[in-house]
């Protein structure tokens, strides 16, 4: 979700209105994803490095989340959503920390769909707690390292219990990954948008979603295969 910043700063205005009319996108993406049946979105709204962004912009984002949290919980309940987070959770403070773990508690028998918050994540981070947990395993006689593959793998990170990652979109015209989901993105089919994060609403959902239909997943084989492959 990026373009915030530079949606306010076009309009002159401070970047925290970027991220509160980024919040509206959220809600209204997240309503739109569980009318379509999608069956998980995860939203990047803080990485590990944001942490080094201005105090005050950090403390407003953490004030929007909190907000969030509390805003849209009765409909997340009412709409069958179980709310997930990936990353440093402990790192938030107790003002987001408290209502996400809440919402979690309260929402993890859902099933309609996953919505899942990157808060404080990295994927190079995720990675690195993955190895430790591995090697604890593999010292502690759990885990033979020649058992070791890439599905074991995946079981190690925050998001294994999500289903693989089909569609990456990335807003605002940067075309790069900026350390989300880099193990899970393997075969994911990535499409890049223009619109700033603040301006993109389910009209460019459904937009991004049609490209991806039009894509060929070859996941390594060939067109025939798939072809004969029924
Ligand atoms: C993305 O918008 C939101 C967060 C990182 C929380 P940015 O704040 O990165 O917006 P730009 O990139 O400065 O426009
Ligand atoms: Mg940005």
């Amino acid at each position: 979700m990026d373009g915030n910043g530079r949606w306010a700063e076009a309009k002159g205005q401070r970047r925290l209105e970027g991220h509160r009319a980024g919040a509206d996108s959220v809600r209204d993406i997240t309503r739109a994803s569980r009318e379509l049946g999608l069956e998980a979105i995860t939203l990047y709204a803080f990485s590990s490095q944001n942490w080094a962004r201005p105090a005050e912009e950090v403390a407003g984002l953490m004030q929007l989340l909190r907000e969030f949290l509390i805003g849209e919980r009765s409909e997340i309940l009412d709409n069958q959503i179980r709310l997930e987070a990936i990353g440093d959770i402990d790192k938030l403070p107790p003002m987001v920390k408290e209502p996400l773990d809440e919402l979690r508690a309260a929402s993890s028998h859902h099933r309609a769909m996953t919505l899942t918050l990157a808060l404080s994540y990295g994927g190079r981070e995720s990675i690195v707690r993955a190895v430790q947990a591995i090697a604890r395993d593999a010292a502690s006689g759990v885990l033979r390292p020649e058992d070791l593959d890439v599905a074991r793998f995946s079981g190690y990170l925050p998001t294994a219990a999500l289903p693989p990652l089909d569609l990456l979109i990335r807003t605002s015209g940067e075309q790069r990954i900026s350390n989300f989901m880099l193990w899970e993105i393997a075969y994911a089919e990535l499409v890049f948008t223009d619109v700033l994060w603040p301006e993109f609403r389910r009209q460019h959902l459904y937009e991004c979603l049609d490209v991806y239909a039009n894509r060929e997943r070859r996941f390594g084989l060939t067109s025939a295969q798939l072809a004969s492959d029924v």
